[in-house]
């Protein structure tokens, strides 16, 4: 029944079990939470993209859309109109816990730890290698050109997995027993939360904090980890981070939850019914409070009233959740809609048109788009113009709010683009000219005259395509990128003479 003919890439050291260094930096401060009573400012209705029939024991939205579930003894895998059995719920026994690192979900159940990647479903040296550990939580932690870790919360204690090396995590003076785990985006990246009942902690802080305590782990620059300590009145039983950073935790004795906002200061919110379940996904806003059959929903601080969404079973990185008993059902918060058009961090050098994409074209009620918050018009084909003569140089974020009908949240969709250089001929390519290519292309040497406007803008292709090769200045350096990036600008901008030429106009050029 086990394989072990494939990989998952990572080569797991089992017997380096190291102890991590020391924790250093331990700091505490004590939260005061304040009480806030949750009322729903309105109803969300989540808009319906797709039901999966078949009854479901359990379901995971994995990246990309798909989804594994349960059904009887089968484990179904659905991939856009693809949908196969890759195994069977008996081999995997009760799902315990499951993330997915570098691109390969791993399943923890009863009977072993899995993994799934595109539709195999195999045991693999990492999954062996947290086997027999009683692990209770997986969390991985995406870093920025590396492997992502992998942090492995069991009952006896916690365990990071990073490049293939199996380490314990320890924190000095404390007892990391059944911790409970969870990931938030911070200021700087990421940062693991762990919680730990109080009566395993045995440092100074435990006689006022009776209840819980929360550590905050992340490395620093030096890739050493560091912990900071929160002090919390409560062992919660449920932690998840929406994508703003707010790290959402729920204590279970009294159906409340405490959030925890990048500033470090909690907050308490009490719902009008007992919260059971929080989900949230570190890729988007929307967090869900479940408990005695109603949901709310919370994003950029407010709160709704979810209506027609019964039992929420999972929340997908790309921030759709998975409900229903008896069929699944795909819902969202708010219809997808995005801008086509130059992508995000473009340089715009000429007037140039982005159009909105919209998912869901009835029950449209409005649309709206803005530069940096100031309105702009919308055609009636959904695009909007951007002159770059308009703007400031630097980077401009261009919005679009679509209102629907239908009980969904408002869309916004979002691109940031920036506004290059702008360049004329007296103050600019004159100059380069008079820098770098004068000695030889000069009015009088018999060649090639560059001396002049006009024959730049007879040259230009040739121009710049013997600037970008390097092979002009001739025998000298070639011309940096800012250079370049000036000359490019001049042209685009349809070689503007001097500066009132350049920007002193209003006119957009319309291609
Ligand atoms: C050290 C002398 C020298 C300098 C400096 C120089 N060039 Fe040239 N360049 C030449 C010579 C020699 C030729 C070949 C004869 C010709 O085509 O005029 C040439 C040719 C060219 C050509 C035509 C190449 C082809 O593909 O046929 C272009 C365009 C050009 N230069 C642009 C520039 C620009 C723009 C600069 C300044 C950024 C520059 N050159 C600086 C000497 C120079």
């Amino acid at each position: 029944m086990r394989s072990h003919g494939k990989s998952t890439g990572q080569v797991v050291t089992r017997a380096a079990i190291a102890s991590l260094a020391l924790i250093t930096a331990l700091s505490a401060c004590k939260t005061e939470s304040a009480v806030t009573d949750v009322a729903a400012v309105g109803e969300l209705r989540p808009a319906r993209s797709v039901v999966f029939d078949g009854a479901v024991d359990f379901a995971l939205a994995l990246p990309n859309e798909r989804v594994l579930y349960a059904n009887g003894e089968d484990l179904v895998l659905v991939d856009g109109m693809d949908r196969r059995v890759v195994s069977s719920t008996s081999l995997l026994g009760d799902l315990i816990t499951w993330t997915v690192i570098d691109d390969v979900a791993l399943l923890a159940g009863r009977n072993g730890t899995f993994a799934l990647r595109g539709s195999d479903f195999f045991r693999s040296e990492l999954a062996s290698a947290i086997d027999g550990m009683n692990v209770t939580s997986l969390v991985s932690v995406p870093r920025r050109g590396a492997r992502d870790d992998l942090y492995i919360a069991h009952q006896g204690g916690l365990a990071l997995l990073r490049d293939g090396r199996l380490q314990d995590i320890s924190l000095e003076g404390v007892t990391l027993s059944a911790p409970v785990i969870g990931s938030a985006p911070f200021f700087s990246g990421r940062s693991l939360w762990v919680s730990v009942p109080a009566a395993m902690t045995t440092d100074e802080m435990s006689e006022e904090s009776p209840a819980g305590a929360l550590y905050e782990l992340a490395f620093d620059d030096d890739d050493a980890l560091t912990a900071s300590k929160l002090a919390i009145d409560f062992a919660p039983s449920q932690m998840a981070a929406d994508a703003s950073g707010v790290l959402w935790l729920l204590d279970e004795e009294s159906g409340e939850v405490v959030a925890i906002e990048l500033s470090r200061t909690p907050t308490r919110y009490r719902f009008p019914f007992m919260v059971d379940s929080l989900q949230a996904s570190s890729a988007g806003p929307d967090s869900w409070f479940g408990g005695e059959g109603r949901l709310f929903h919370h994003a950029a601080g407010v709160f709704n009233e979810v209506e027609g969404v019964d039992r929420i079973r999972a929340v997908g990185a790309d921030g759709t959740i998975l409900s229903g008993s008896g069929s699944l059902e795909r819902r969202a918060a708010r219809h997808p809609a995005t801008w086509n058009g130059p992508s995000t961090g473009s340089v715009l050098v000429r007037t140039t048109s982005y159009e909105i994409v919209l998912t869901q074209m009835s029950a449209v009620e409005s649309i709206t788009a803005n530069i940096d918050g100031e309105e702009i018009d919308v055609t009636s084909d959904r695009s909007v113009s951007v002159d770059p003569a308009t703007l400031e140089s630097g980077a401009h974020a261009l919005e679009a709010v679509i209102r629907y009908t239908d009980g969904t949240l408002p869309t916004t969709a979002r691109v940031v683009f920036e506004i290059g250089v702008r360049a004329n001929w007296n103050d600019d390519v004159n100059q380069v000219y008079l820098d770098h290519c004068s000695d030889c292309h000069h009015a009088t040497g018999g060649g090639r005259r560059l001396d002049r406007a006009e024959d730049w803008i007879n040259d230009f292709d040739q121009i710049l395509i013997n600037v970008k090769e390097a092979r002009m200045p001739l025998g000298r350096d070639a011309l940096d990128s800012k250079t370049i990036a000036l000359i490019e600008a001049w042209g685009a901008a349809d070689f503007p003479a001097d500066a009132a030429a350049a920007g002193g106009s209003t006119e957009s050029a319309e291609e």
